[in-house]
């Protein structure tokens, strides 16, 4: 029931025998874990009703200590208790590749110049849990067109930070680093693609990407890399980490949330949402069913 390296999953197999029990243990681990201490609030953001949902939302205490962050560990409570390995000051993120205006943005510029909104998505892993995060960002479309994308920007890359202060880069998480991940260019301009920088009102906790991340919610979330410092638009489909790590077996690069796809070693037809006890159906596309026009001629029932 994860996400993991086959080698981490090996060593745990025994736990995760007990499937569906494992996971309430995990989430009942993340809910006795000590709270997480608030960050700074972020001035003036105010909800776009446009995009919200009519569902509970997940509590502050469990979308900031059940995380998937490999850089800072590999267990869910690792990326809170190591937080404090990741410094998100000073900070730049680079633009470069096939665009007119490339640009190297201080994050502080990134937070004046594109003012944050408040967005409520749902989050599905694909190990088959789900959140629903009210972010805080603005949409990824906006940012890209300031650097004017060439003919010749077909998809997006995007790099998260390496840190040698970082617990999991060092080798034991299984996955190769920098955290890699893309998009098509019409999937990156949709406008529900967009770039966090907090939740709930205040800065992004480390944990989740601090201070800029991609959400892309009608994906499964290992395509929403955390902590970004580099943005490439490319001719070529971009490398993704998870890519690297079985050749695209198991986490394709489409990754579209689809029920009735099931990943190699799990069924993906419901989810855990974080809280519940009781599993609930997994929606095409997450529930995003405005994005099927990008997918017009694949195959759905097929894995990408
Ligand atoms: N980004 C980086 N750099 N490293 C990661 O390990 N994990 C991904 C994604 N982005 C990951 C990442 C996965 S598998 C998920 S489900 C989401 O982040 C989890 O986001 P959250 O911890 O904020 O809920």
């Amino acid at each position: 029931m994860e996400i993991t390296p086959k080698s981490l999953y090996l060593r745990r197999r025994d736990f995760l025998k007990l499937g569906a029990g494992a996971t309430l243990l995990a989430s009942t681990a993340a809910l006795a874990r000590a709270k997480t201490e608030h960050g700074s609030k972020l001035a003036g953001v105010k909800p776009n009703p446009k995009y919200t949902v009519d569902e509970k939302q997940t509590p502050f205490d469990d979308i900031t200590t059940y995380n998937n962050f490999y850089e800072l560990g590999t267990d869910k409570g690792d990326p809170s208790e190591n937080a404090a390995a990741l410094k998100t000051r000073p900070w730049t993120v680079e633009v470069a590749g096939e665009v007119g205006k490339p640009k190297k943005w201080d994050i502080d510029e990134i937070l004046k110049t594109f003012p944050a909104e408040e967005r409520v998505y749902r989050l599905r892993c694909v190990e088959a849990w789900s959140m629903v995060v009210p972010w805080d960002g603005f949409p990824l479309a906006d940012f890209l067109k300031r650097h004017e994308p060439t003919s010749r920007a077909k998809y997006v890359a995007f790099e998260s930070v390496v840190q040698p202060s970082m617990p999991g880069v060092k080798g034991y998480a299984g996955i190769p680093f920098p955290y890699l991940e893309g998009l098509r260019i019409d999937e990156a301009m949709h406008p529900l693609a967009i770039l966090a920088v907090g939740l709930y009102g205040e800065q992004l906790p480390n944990q989740d990407g601090a201070p800029i991340r991609l959400v892309v919610p009608w994906k499964y979330g290992f395509k929403s890399a955390k902590s970004i410092v580099r943005i490439k638009l490319q001719e070529r489909q971009p490398t993704t980490t998870w890519s690297q790590y079985d050749g695209g077996a198991e986490y394709g690069f489409y990754a579209n949330v689809n029920p009735d796809v099931d990943h190699p070693r799990w069924s993906q037809a419901k989810e855990r949402r974080i809280g519940d006890i009781l599993r609930r159906k997994t929606l095409m596309f997450n529930g995003y069913g405005e994005v099927a026009p990008l997918y017009a001629g694949m195959d759905l029932r097929k894995f990408y």
